[in-house]
């Protein structure tokens, strides 16, 4: 067999961004004993309360019950090929309909492959040519940057300041691309407690941004993967609620709320598709068009299994997010007073954010791969290096601290190897090389 240069491969191939999740567990495997503040995966102990076969059961009783269905043909459906559309999409919009204000209709939704899957289609679908550019509020998962590498799109990044994107820096960029003959198709956002920055943007911003995408016509991406993390009474509309004109895609996961194994997550694209002056249809059936070519259907089983843990929350998802969210904010809490307590003498600041999963530390060194290993290697302590969260260097000095994985007592023996670790890896140099710049 011929050897197959990489050059002759897809450039993004090359690119870090593919790699980091694959190094991350390749690092993670090396050292099974280290304390992992690296996933951003969901507890493995909230895992363990799960039980299939009754979620099943649940969700068969559902179409044999409500549905009028045999039980034959309720089992074929879980055993067959499925709508490329989805089989939970009524479900789900029910309980987006209850819970967050979003009215869209099953017809308005695609129940996908995760959420990973319903960014890919969004773009494949929203993204003509290469003069279509795809702004991401920075630092952003690296799942949308992958993804939009993949396809080739070209990436602009809008940096996060706390309260979502600078709307003049929307505004400027929108009209740079258009002088230039290109447009700003979409903004990526994640607008409740964003992976890794734990920014909320506020009702104001929301109003905001919804007003110039209206205004400059690009559409938002809105990731609502951290929503349900949200203290009580600290929960915001998402956009997609708030939008009255048609220009949010809402993109969902039941990973945090559920399970990551299920791989199931949904994308609201209840907008019409016209062809000149006719309407054509819905925007998820285009989307389940490309669907079909690229994993036919989500697996019936898995909407099954997650169709049937909604049901067993009266089909609520804020109730099916109610004891993860208590959990994580806990773990949170725990994170953010055991570095108020280990690093208070250390160079080093970090985001006190109020929900989400992750906490990110600025270091006056640089933060790479080495020091990653030093950290795993001498001091048994993992975490991940911010760079593959921006398109540039600016996160060339950050890393990121997820509470999630670890059991509520793991984390303040974690932080304190942390402080351990930072003061090696902090040289008296770099602390007054870093003193000098931030004076
Ligand atoms: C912001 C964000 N969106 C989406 C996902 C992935 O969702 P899924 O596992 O459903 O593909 C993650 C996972 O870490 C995430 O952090």
């Amino acid at each position: 067999m011929p050897d197959v240069e990489l050059a002759d491969l897809h450039s993004a191939l090359g690119d870090p961004s593919l790699d980091a999740i694959n190094f991350l567990n390749e690092v993670m495997g090396r050292y099974p004993h280290a304390i992992s503040f690296a996933p951003g995966a969901p507890n493995p102990e909230l895992l363990e309360e799960i039980a299939i076969e009754r979620c099943i059961e649940r969700y068969l009783d559902h179409l044999c019950v409500e549905r009028r269905m045999g039980r034959a043909d309720a089992l074929r459906r879980l055993y067959e090929y499925g709508p490329s559309q989805g089989l939970i999409n009524g479900l789900i919009a029910t309980a987006l309909k209850n819970d967050f204000g979003v009215a869209a209709s099953d017809q308005g939704l695609v129940v996908t492959v995760g959420a990973q899957e319903a960014m890919f289609l969004a773009l494949r679908v929203l993204f003509k040519s290469k003069d279509d550019v795809l702004a991401v509020v920075t630092p952003c998962f690296m799942g949308i940057i992958g993804a939009a590498k993949l396809l080739d799109i070209e990436l602009a990044a809008l940096p996060e300041l706390g309260d979502g994107p600078d709307p003049a820096q929307v505004q400027g960029l929108a009209e740079r691309l258009r002088a230039s003959g290109r447009r700003l198709r979409a903004i990526y956002v994640a607008p409740d407690h964003a992976n890794p920055s734990g920014a909320i943007m506020s009702a104001a911003a929301r109003r905001r941004l919804l007003e110039l995408a209206e205004r400059e016509r690009f559409f938002l991406l809105e990731d609502s993967a951290y929503a349900f993390t949200a203290r009580e009474g600290g929960e915001l509309p998402p956009l997609k609620a708030l939008d009255r004109s048609g220009s949010v895609l809402l993109i969902g996961t039941f990973a945090k709320i559920c399970m990551p194994g299920a791989r199931v997550g949904y994308l609201v694209a209840d907008q019409t598709v016209r062809d000149g002056a006719c309407e054509r249809g819905g925007l998820a059936q285009e989307i389940a068009k490309a669907k079909s070519m690229i994993t036919v259907n989500t697996s019936p089983i898995c909407q099954a299994i997650i169709g049937g843990m909604l049901l067993e929350h009266g089909g609520s998802l804020r109730r099916l997010g109610e004891v993860n969210g208590r959990f994580y904010r806990g773990n949170l809490r725990r994170l953010l007073e055991s570095l108020e307590r280990h690093l208070q003498d250390l160079p080093v600041a970090w985001t006190r954010p109020d929900g989400g999963f992750f906490v990110t530390l600025r270091l006056p060194v640089v933060v790479n791969a080495a020091l990653l290993e030093r950290s795993a290697s001498e001091f048994g302590v993992l975490w991940t290096p911010m760079s593959q969260f921006h398109l540039d260097a600016s996160g060339d000095h950050q890393l990121r601290l997820s509470c999630s994985y670890l059991a509520p007592d793991q984390i303040d023996e974690g932080v304190a190897r942390l402080a351990d670790f930072l003061r090696t890896a902090v040289p008296q140099a770099a602390v007054k090389a870093n003193e000098r710049i931030s004076n």
